[in-house]
């Protein structure tokens, strides 16, 4: 019976362990990079986006809310001193990944 088994599944575990694999790599990947993104807003919005002073925090924020900011600014609905050039150095796809890797952070220290 045993055997039996192994015979008939190994032919379909393999693909499935091997399909997991590809994409738990692929999702770390995109992890990064969104990392990587999201740092480049640091020097204005804080690490880990957590901001001093008068400056506006991306941490822990809907991805909804920063999104339809960033789309103002990109769009000029939003008036600004300079995210209105920030955001136009971004695609739509890698401010989706920035917004996510922010919405996931604390919004506390
Ligand atoms: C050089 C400084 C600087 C950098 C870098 C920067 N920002 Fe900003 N950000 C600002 C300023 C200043 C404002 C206020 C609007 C304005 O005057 O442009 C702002 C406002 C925002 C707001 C609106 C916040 C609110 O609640 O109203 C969002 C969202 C935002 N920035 C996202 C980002 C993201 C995402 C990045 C990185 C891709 C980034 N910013 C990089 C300076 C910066």
């Amino acid at each position: 019976m045993i055997k039996i088994c192994a015979r008939w599944a190994l032919p379909f575990a393999l693909p499935i362990a091997l399909l997991t694999g590809a994409v738990q790599a692929q999702e770390a990947n995109e992890a990064l990079l969104a990392r990587n993104l999201a740092a480049t807003c640091a020097s204005c919005h804080g690490t880990a986006g957590l901001a001093k002073g008068e400056m506006k925090s991306l941490a822990g924020r809907k991805e909804e809310d920063l999104l339809k900011l960033l789309a103002d600014y990109r769009s000029g609905a939003q008036p600004a001193t300079l995210m209105h050039q920030v955001s136009k150095g971004y695609t739509e796809d890698q401010l989706r990944l920035i917004v996510r890797h922010f919405a996931a952070l604390p919004a506390k220290p």
